[in-house]
């Protein structure tokens, strides 16, 4: 691990409990970044009422006991403890780095097993904007997870059962098979949902037959599954059709949806009954985990079994946590889901505790997920109040993006960008989908945000298309100077503050990397990789690279860029975001 201000927190840790004995050895050092130094610690402060000495002199106790320190430490102030990296020491970091195949990032050992619910549309309507960042959230922490070495199930929640699929299936039937799976594989899920719905508010035959379907799909009736398959199939393949687009990891081995956990509801009912975990209130069969209370203080119920015998999410999502502990095996489960399910989730986690399905060992945690705004800051819908489709959303992202690059090209023509006409699409494509991404992932996970096209899509600021940009404009420099990157592998010498400056941020790239896959807060490395193309930036404005005369200062400059190079293409792979080769 290299990175500086972990290095610091255990030195100074280390210094802490030889000053001061070894119960101080996990105190914090509360180290921060410095507008004096590379770092500030902090922990003389607090540290010294404890100790009934001076902060001062605490500090210089400290200092003393780092006089081994690779750098120099000033006490400032008050007592404050200036931190500044020795050269010599960021050199030899930056060196191992660029031997080292995973960049620093260290690897979970031993390794987990990690279940992510993730995007999870319903297919009674169409997939809409609300679930497009759980698609992309939950895929990123796929990815994190993967990358450090933890085993990854993904399970796609698809909302393939109930209720509506007797109308559904019903409507089918009255357009014909054909013309059905053709509007939704075209994705108009939700014109056919719209117009199952108003047969069924204003034709009471209709409504009979659908009721009838409900009844037969759930028995298991052989035609009316094959219908439910037929609906479903085309469904599916739209579903896949975005997925695609987004180029996100989902493939049909991961869908588990609630129509899988069909046959097991009964015995999930009945096993918590027998448990006395789950009793009748009202005719409904219900669990009341403690520490649930409703507006009137009474205990709040997680109905399981409606009194109509019917089943609902909360027993699908309670059979779900007992499969995925037992036979998946789980570690550790995340829901990346919207916020507004919250409550249901702490109810069904706290259910399954109660009933002896989520051992201590396992841990359940919902990543929640803040709602996407329109620019009005109410929930995103198109002018006439209908919600978003996925698929325009996002072909206009694209479409956007090939304006924007059009523009450049004939603002600034370089032979760099004589694109053809497929390279354009291909460029227009990967920059439309970083920008809506990346828009997800950089403002933490819960966090509401504005749809801003224009904002998202930019080349400047912390956006996908800068961060790709930034990448793009150092493969030019090894395209330009005719030299493979691979050989880039000269020591990094630091001569200027802006090499010093962006070899200390590229330090930091396994650290980061691990934080956000512990916390499951991609935006972390977002902000980290943002950080790292704007110090790229500074250096490049100030150091020369290819016409740099002296050859030791021009390979050790190569080799900064190639590192950063490997960095930010890690860093952008593991949010999802494609990294096109030119711009
Ligand atoms: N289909 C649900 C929805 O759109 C999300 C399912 C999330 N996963 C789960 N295990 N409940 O709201």
């Amino acid at each position: 691990m290299t990175d500086p201000q972990i290095v610091l927190t255990e030195r100074v840790q280390q210094a802490l409990a030889r000053a001061f004995g070894p119960e101080h050895a996990d105190a914090d050092p509360l180290i921060r970044p410095s507008q004096f130094a590379d770092f500030q610690a902090n922990v003389a402060m607090s540290l010294a009422k404890r100790l009934r000495r001076s902060p001062r002199e605490v500090a210089d106790a400290i200092a003393a006991e780092l006089s081994d320190f690779p750098g120099t430490i000033e006490v400032s102030g008050p007592g404050f403890l200036n931190i500044t990296l020795g050269d010599a020491w960021i050199e030899s970091e930056a060196r191992q780095m660029l031997a080292d195949p995973r960049l620093g990032v260290g690897t979970i050992t031993p390794s987990q097993t990690v279940v992510i619910d993730y995007s999870a549309p319903n297919a009674a309507k169409e997939m809409h904007v609300g679930h497009l960042r759980t698609t992309i959230v939950g895929d990123s922490l796929a990815r994190l997870h993967e990358h450090l070495g933890n085993k990854v199930i993904r399970q796609n929640h698809l909302g393939d059962w109930g209720t509506p699929f007797g109308m559904l299936i019903e409507h089918l039937l009255d357009i014909g098979e054909q013309a059905a799976v053709e509007q939704l594989k075209a994705g108009q899920g939700t014109e056919f949902y719209q117009a199952a719905r108003a047969k069924f508010d204003a034709d009471e035959a209709f409504k009979t037959r659908a009721r009838a379907r409900v009844s037969t799909l759930q028995s298991g009736d052989p035609d009316t599954l094959r219908l439910w398959h037929v609906f479903m199939d085309a469904t599916v393949r739209f579903f896949n059709k975005v997925y695609d687009l987004l180029g996100v990891t989902l493939t049909d081995a991961d869908i588990a949806g609630e129509s899988m956990y069909n046959p097991m509801l009964q015995k999930t009912c009945d096993d918590l009954e027998a448990a006395g975990t789950a009793v009748i209130s009202e005719g409904a069969l219900c669990v009341f985990p403690p520490g649930f209370t409703g507006s009137d203080d009474k205990p709040l119920p997680l109905i399981i079994r409606k009194s109509d015998g019917g089943y609902g999410y909360a027993t699908t999502d309670l059979a779900a946590i007992r499969y995925r502990v037992h036979d998946l095996k789980a570690d550790r489960m995340l829901y990346v889901v919207g916020n507004e399910q919250a409550l249901h989730f702490q109810m069904v986690f706290a259910a399954a505790r109660q009933a002896g399905w989520l051992p201590e060992s396992a841990s359940a945690e919902h990543v929640r997920i803040g709602m996407m705004l329109g620019k009005d800051g109410r929930r995103f819908k198109t002018r006439s109040g209908e919600s978003v489709k996925l698929m325009d959303l996002l072909q206009s992202a694209i479409d956007r993006a090939a304006a924007l690059i059009a523009e450049r090209e004939a603002a600034a023509p370089t032979a760099d960008r004589e694109y053809g006409d497929e390279t354009r699409a291909e460029i227009a494509h990967a920059v439309g989908m970083a920008a809506v991404k990346y828009a997800d992932l950089s403002v933490s996970h819960e966090s509401e945000y504005v749809f801003d096209l224009d904002r998202m899509v930019a080349f400047t600021g912390n956006t996908g298309p800068y961060l790709q940009y930034a990448q793009a404009r150092i493969r030019s420099i090894f395209r330009r100077g005719g030299i493979d990157r691979a050989t880039a592998t000269e020591p990094i010498v630091i001569g200027a503050p802006a090499e010093r400056a962006l070899a200390l941020q590229l330090l930091g790239f396994g650290a980061v990397v691990e934080h956000a896959t512990a916390t499951s807060e991609p935006h972390r490395l977002c902000a980290y990789l943002y950080a790292t193309a704007s110090a790229f930036t500074d250096f490049f404005e100030q150091c020369p690279v290819l016409k740099e005369a002296d050859p030791a200062i021009r390979a050790s400059r190569l080799a900064l860029c190639a590192l950063t190079l490997r960095v930010l293409e890690t860093g952008l792979d593991l949010l999802g975001v494609p990294v096109p080769e030119r711009m």
